[in-house]
C-alpha cells in the first residue's frame, strides 16, 4: 500500500528491500485476515528501516507507543544488541494478545515487554531514559507523547514519529481529528528550538527528532 509515494516506486523499493523474516510475514498475514485497520501495520520497508535505525544508532533501550500486532517491535528487536530491551505500549487487549503470541515465538521474547494500557500512564510508570522512541499510537496524543518522552531521551536519543504525512492530507487538511492532530504535531516539532528534526517521505511520513541542546 502506497501512502505518499507512487504505488509503482513503492513496489520497486519493496522489491529491493530484504524480504521480511517468515515469522513477520506470517504475522502480517494473520493481521490482515483477523484484525481491523490492517493498514496500520508498518510493513516490510518501514520495518527494515526501523531495524537498521536501531542497529545503526546502537540503541539499547527502545520505547514503542502503539504495538498493534507487534510488527514494528519485532522489526526493531532484530536491530538490538543481545542485552537490548524494548518496552511497547498497547491499549487494545486483542492487539496485545496477537503481539505477545508472535513475540513468544520469536528469538526476541526476552527482549520485548508488552505493556497493556494507555501509553501516557505506562510512560510514567517506566524508569530511566530511552535511546529510541517509536511514536505510532493515537495521533491525538502525539504532542503529549512528544512532551512526555523528550526529557527522557538518552544522550544520543532519537524520536521516530510515524504517519506524519498522513496520506498527504497535511497538504490540504480536512477537519478530521487525526489530521488536525498530525498537522499540530508537525508545527509543534518544527517550531521547537530544543530539537533538530527531519521529515522523511518513507511510507506515510516518518519524522526523526533529536534534542539539539
Ligand atoms: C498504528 S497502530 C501501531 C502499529 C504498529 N506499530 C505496527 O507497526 O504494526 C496504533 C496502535 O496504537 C494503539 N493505541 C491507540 N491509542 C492508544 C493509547 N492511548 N495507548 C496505547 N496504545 C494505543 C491502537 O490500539 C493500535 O494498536
Amino acid at each position: 500500500m502506497a501512502f505518499v509515494v507512487g504505488e509503482e516506486i513503492e513496489r520497486y523499493a519493496e522489491a529491493h528491500t530484504t524480504p521480511a523474516e517468515p515469522l513477520l510475514a506470517e504475522l502480517a498475514e494473520e493481521t490482515r485476515s483477523t484484525l481491523e485497520m490492517a493498514q496500520m501495520l508498518t510493513g516490510a520497508i518501514e520495518g527494515r528501516f526501523l531495524e537498521l535505525l536501531v542497529f545503526a544508532s546502537g540503541a539499547r533501550r527502545v520505547l514503542e507507543l502503539g504495538t498493534y500486532s507487534g510488527y514494528s517491535a519485532l522489526s526493531m528487536a532484530a536491530g538490538l544488541p543481545p542485552d537490548g530491551r524494548i518496552d511497547t505500549c498497547e491499549v487494545d487487549e486483542q492487539h496485545a494478545e496477537v503481539a505477545r503470541r508472535y513475540i513468544a515465538r520469536s528469538p526476541y521474547a526476552d527482549r520485548i515487554t508488552v505493556h497493556v494500557g494507555p501509553a501516557l500512564e505506562t510512560i510514567e510508570r517506566l524508569d530511566g531514559d530511552f535511546d529510541l522512541v517509536f511514536l505510532d499510537a493515537d495521533k491525538v496524543n502525539y504532542v503529549n507523547y512528544y512532551e512526555a518522552v523528550l526529557p527522557r531521551l538518552g544522550e544520543r536519543g532519537v524520536i521516530v514519529a510515524d504517519n506524519t504525512l498522513w496520506s498527504g492530507r497535511v497538504l490540504d487538511p480536512d477537519d478530521a481529528e487525526g489530521t488536525r492532530a498530525i498537522v499540530a504535531f508537525n508545527e509543534h516539532v518544527r517550531s521547537d528550538g530544543r530539537v533538530t528534526c527531519v521529515q522523511l517521505t518513507v511510507r506515510d511520513g516518518v519524522t526523526l527528532i533529536r534534542r539539539s541542546e
